[in-house]
Formats: C-alpha cells, sequence, structure tokens
C-alpha cells in the first residue's frame, strides 16, 4: 500500500493470503516476523501479546478469518461459514477490553452471515475484502489521526506519551505516534518523553525503539518519574492512544493513564487521546466495562525472567485504567477533533457517522 508519509513499521501484514507479524515480544532485542494461516496461532499469539495494541489486535483478527477463507478447500458454503464463525468466537475470546476487536469481527461476523446467497467464490471473495479493507482503513485512518493531530503540536513541543499507540500497536503508522510523526515530517522541532510502561514495557522496549528508528529525540523515563518531570514543567502535552472510548467521553487505555492524566491536570498541561472511531464503544456503559487481569508473573519478574520480589507474593494486574472525560483536553479521530465536552462531539463526529 502506498502512502504520502513513510510507513517503515507494519505490525501487521496481509502477504499472499497469510498473516504476518512483528512479535513484539522479542523487540527490541530482536527483529523477528512470524507467518500463519491458523487462527489458533493468531489468536495465541494475541493472548501472548506478539501482537498487541486495540487497531493491531483487530487488524490481526480480521486477517486470521481472511487467512481462513482464502486457504479453504471445501466446496460447501455451509463448512465454511461455520469454521468462520467458530474462528470469530475463538478470537473474541483472545483480550477482553479493546473495542477494536470486536468492532473489527463483528464487521467480519455481518459479512459471513448476510453474503450467503453469493456463489462460493463470490462469498470467498466478500469476506476477504472486508478484512481487507479493515486492514487498509487502519492505515488510512492512523494517518488522518496524524494530520488532523498536527494542529495541537507547536514547534518546539515535549510530548509525554505512555505505554505504544505506535505503529507497532496498529497495521502501521500509529495513532498518538502518528501524530508526533506528521508533526516531526512536518519540520516541528519536537521531542518526547516514553514512559516505561510497567509491568510489559511497551514504551521502554516498543515507543522508544520506533521513535528512534524514526530519528525523532526521545527520553525514557520510568513510570513514577511522570510528576516529577511535570512539575520542573518539562512536560508541553500528553498525548496517548485508547483501547476503548464511551459515549460519554470515559477513556479506557493502559494502566497508569488516569494517573498520567490527573498529573496533567494538577499542572495545566494538556491531555489528549488520539484514536480511531473503531475504538468506540457507542453502546456499553462503565459498569459493562471488563478491565482484563493478567499474569501474576508479569509484575513479578521483569520480561518473564529475573524474580524481583517474595515468589509467593498476592499480586494485583489490572493491564487497563480508566481516564474520566473531565481529565481529557481532547480526542484526535480520523474524522476530526472532538473537543470538550466531550459527548458531545462524540454524538456528533462518532455516531452520526456510524448511523449513516
Ligand atoms: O496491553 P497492550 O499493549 O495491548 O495495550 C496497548 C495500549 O494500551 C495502547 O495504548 C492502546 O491499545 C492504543 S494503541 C494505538
Amino acid at each position: 500500500m502506498s502512502s504520502r508519509y513513510p510507513l517503515r513499521v507494519r505490525a501487521v501484514e496481509w502477504v499472499n493470503g497469510r498473516v504476518r507479524w512483528i512479535n513484539t515480544n522479542l523487540l527490541p532485542y530482536e527483529e523477528v516476523y512470524e507467518e500463519s494461516v491458523d487462527y489458533e496461532r493468531i489468536a495465541r499469539a494475541i493472548e501472548a501479546m506478539e501482537i498487541r495494541g486495540a487497531p493491531a489486535i483487530g487488524v490481526a483478527a480480521a486477517l486470521a478469518i481472511a487467512a481462513i477463507v482464502f486457504n479453504s478447500t471445501t466446496d460447501s458454503i455451509d463448512q465454511l461459514q461455520s469454521v468462520v464463525l467458530k474462528a470469530i468466537d475463538r478470537l473474541r475470546m483472545t483480550r477482553p477490553t479493546a473495542y477494536n476487536l470486536f468492532w473489527a469481527l463483528d464487521r467480519i461476523r455481518r459479512v459471513a452471515l448476510e453474503q450467503k446467497h453469493l456463489d462460493l467464490e463470490d462469498y470467498r471473495r466478500a469476506i476477504i475484502d472486508e478484512a481487507l479493507r479493515i486492514y487498509r482503513e487502519d492505515i488510512e485512518m492512523n494517518i488522518r489521526i496524524g494530520e488532523i493531530g498536527d494542529r495541537i503540536i507547536d514547534d518546539g513541543d515535549t510530548i509525554l506519551t505512555h505505554c505504544n499507540a505506535g505503529a507497532l500497536a496498529t497495521a502501521a503508522f500509529g495513532t498518538a505516534l502518528a501524530i508526533i510523526r506528521v508533526a516531526w515530517y512536518r519540520g516541528k522541532r519536537i521531542k518526547v518523553i516514553a514512559t516505561e510502561t510497567r509491568p510489559m514495557l511497551q514504551g521502554a522496549r516498543l515507543t522508544v525503539w520506533e521513535l528512534i528508528k524514526e530519528g525523532i529525540p526521545v527520553k525514557l523515563i520510568t513510570d513514577n518519574m511522570v510528576g516529577y518531570v511535570m512539575y520542573r514543567k518539562l512536560v508541553d502535552k500528553v498525548i496517548v492512544g485508547a483501547d476503548r472510548i464511551l459515549r460519554d467521553g470515559h477513556v479506557i487505555n493502559k494502566i497508569g493513564t488516569y494517573t498520567i492524566a490527573i498529573t496533567a491536570k494538577r499542572h495545566g498541561v494538556p491531555f489528549y487521546v488520539a484514536a480511531p472511531t473503531s475504538t468506540f464503544d457507542l453502546n456499553s456503559a462503565i459498569e459493562d466495562i471488563v478491565i482484563e487481569e493478567r499474569s501474576p508473573e508479569e509484575v513479578k519478574r521483569i520480561l518473564g525472567k529475573i524474580l524481583i520480589t517474595v515468589e509467593n507474593v498476592e499480586v494485583l494486574n489490572p493491564s487497563f485504567d480508566i481516564t474520566p472525560p473531565d481529565l481529557v483536553s481532547g480526542i484526535v479521530t480520523e474524522r476530526g477533533f472532538i473537543e470538550p465536552p466531550l459527548d458531545i462531539g462524540i454524538r456528533r463526529i462518532v455516531e452520526e457517522f456510524r448511523s449513516a
């Protein structure tokens, strides 16, 4: 796919009927690409966070279904549909919080259910095309987010970001990092502060790796340094991604986001969220949201290796938190910039478009 910006990092790709992804668990030490046509293998890659980040897991799940259909040898539509629906159910179980996964799989399910009147070849084509649209749209949406978000960046800004909302969390280009990329390509002299993002270290391992590859100046801090760097006035803006945004503007994102938003408010630092409209869940209330609780081992050991505590200590490991709308200065989507009050902007930019 051609683009007006370089796409240096492709986290998930479609390569001749196969799904290809960069194993983010091995970064920054090794750049290893995996390939598969097996949806169970791809489901396990999402669970193990080889593929991670809300848009990337939605794209990977859609392409996993496309790979089933592309490589299927059955001559029965019934049989093909039943395998597709079974795979969708399996992929939905991989991670509970990021909305893009459900959004992408619902799109594919709709085609699989509604296009069954077609002959087998056209039915296969319809499902594969929908998955490839989800994949291509993701990259296009991210580039638009970067261009629309450029208005919030001033020359000379230092931007703090949390976790990895970059190319490695999407098919390519990123969301929060799309804004940073476009500002950089347009010649703004910006700098980034990346939080390490315990326990899985997406900031230290992935964001730093991506930004250094682009040549964008980045400094790494531990998560507990955010208050002090803001107190020292070292941060002009915060930009983070999102795993799910509710219709009233609550933002669900990587654990630690809420603490950063509170700290930003205390220091008068604008706190922005960048997300495609595929991240917006217009139907759920806060009580419905499942915050993924991951293995205690992630907290007890550094990257599954060195034990940093007492072996049998009890651990809490929520993977995401919830930031209320009053802490959010604006949300950048591919359809426009949403200003506070967020609920009104979400209705105008996301809801009207979705029901159109
Ligand atoms: O657990 P992860 O690494 O999948 O969490 C990722 C995040 O929280 C990102 O900030 C979010 O998915 C937005 S990515 C564009």
